[in-house]
């Protein structure tokens, strides 16, 4: 038992150890192409994008997108949420749109997202679920088409997609975006979704 234990731990920090390692390499990777690779993104950030995703950690932005450090301005909750009373996103957003300048907003969602999943379902899950009542609030606003779907995957992968529309429309409704918008100084606002099981990205083309 005891020994069980002492390998459980080691497997446990076999992993961990293995972030730094890859850290290591992926400095002298950079500094071989670029040796003021570092430096240079030291002195600031100027991205083009503000990205707003889910938690999830089969949709890291960066990876799927192929963007590197100091293009993706991120924000990251469950379910890909643009909550009108959340400071954290508000704070990003604000931080996004009048310091960064950003010239994108994306929202993007992905199929399988166990955060919309847990809205579907009548199950209690405690906390969570006063976050997943935005998500219940949108299949209410969209009960007829939803209702209309016999096949519950299907019913699943609209509801992702019908979510990421209605975080579109959230983030144009905040005062930040209301007030660019008076100063003709608005970002664009897109909505995606990524496709988990093929790895590719879909423009909803719902662009404000
Ligand atoms: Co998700």
């Amino acid at each position: 038992m005891y020994l069980r234990k002492l390998d459980y731990r080691k497997n446990k920090m076999e992993s961990y150890k293995r972030l730094f390692e890859n850290n290591r390499k992926w400095v002298e990777e950079k500094k071989r192409e670029d040796k003021d690779y570092f430096t240079r993104l030291s002195e600031g950030q100027k991205p083009e994008f503000f990205l707003i995703g889910c938690s999830d950690s089969r949709v890291s932005p960066n990876i799927i997108t192929g963007a590197g450090p100091g293009e993706l301005f991120i924000h990251r909750n469950i379910a890909n949420l643009a909550v009108h009373t959340d400071l954290n996103f508000l704070s990003a957003l604000q931080y996004a749109v009048e310091v960064l300048r950003v010239k994108h907003i994306i929202v993007k969602g992905h199929y399988y997202c166990g955060g919309i999943r847990a809205a579907m379902s009548s199950e209690y899950y405690g906390l969570i679920d006063n976050w997943l009542m935005n998500i219940r609030d949108v299949m209410r606003l969209h009960e007829k088409e939803l209702n209309s779907m016999q096949d519950n995957e299907q019913r699943f992968r609209r509801l992702v997609e019908l979510n990421v529309i209605e975080q579109v429309n959230n983030v144009r409704g905040t005062s930040v975006i209301q007030k660019a918008m008076r100063n003709g100084s608005a970002p664009l606002i897109h909505g995606w979704v990524y496709d988990l099981h093929e790895g590719l990205l879909k423009d909803l083309k719902v662009e404000i």
